[in-house]
């Protein structure tokens, strides 16, 4: 990344130490990970609803969720499926998750992220703790059979190109935070990181 000289880091004095310091949470991002539809965003929606739910009975969790397919309606709208914009597509979602870090947010994003590399490029752009990789393990054969958006059969087809795991690579997470398999039910999942989250005191 370049970085023109003559711009200089401006600290403010309330940052993220003084916001959690009035919330009854950290803030870190939960990037989701994992071929289309193997239940990336179903997931993220419903822990989100469960954290939001955990506000309403006790304190805020202040959460909010970047969804492939919704930030490529607008930030991302330039941006196809070739590896040099999904890298870009990668790069702006980390910054962006980063800024909603640094204002106190779980965020949860639920992107592809096809390429280690730029998983990692985003992980480095954050403290210790506060990226947390979900690697959403659903086989190829489950999500072409689920299908949801009917995708897998247009990229079958050849009518759809540069498709995850069938003409576009997929490079699994080697060391991510949670490993899930997606074939369990949503549910499940959810208390998978919940637990998770619990254990590394995330809230309270
Ligand atoms: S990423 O690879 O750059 O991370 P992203 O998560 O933003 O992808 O977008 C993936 C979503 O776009 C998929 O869930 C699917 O609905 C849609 N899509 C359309 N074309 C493609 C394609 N060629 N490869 C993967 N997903 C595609």
């Amino acid at each position: 990344m370049t970085i023109h000289q003559d711009i200089v880091w401006h600290p403010h004095q309330i940052g993220l130490k003084e916001r959690e310091a009035q919330q009854v949470h950290k803030g870190c991002v939960l990037w989701f990970t994992g071929l289309s539809g193997s239940g990336k965003s179903t997931l993220a929606d419903a822990l989100e609803q469960t954290l939001y739910q955990y506000s309403t009975l006790h304190a805020p969790i202040r959460t909010y969720l970047l969804d492939g397919d919704n930030l490529r309606h607008g930030l991302c709208h330039d941006l196809g499926f070739s590896e040099q914009d999904r890298h870009e597509n990668i790069r702006r979602v980390g910054e962006v998750a980063k800024l909603m870090v640094d204002a106190g947010l779980i965020v949860l994003t639920a992107f592809i992220s096809p390429y280690q590399q730029d998983r990692q490029q985003v992980r480095e752009r954050f403290a210790q703790g506060r990226f947390i990789e979900i690697f959403v393990d659903t086989p190829l054969a489950l999500c072409e059979a689920r299908d949801p958006k009917g995708l897998y059969q247009k990229a079958r087809r050849g009518e759809i190109k540069q498709f995850s795991g069938i003409d576009s690579p997929y490079e699994p997470p080697t060391a991510p935070e949670i490993h899930l398999d997606g074939s369990l039910a949503i549910n499940e999942l959810t208390q998978q990181i919940l637990a998770y989250l619990q254990q590394q005191q995330i809230y309270r």
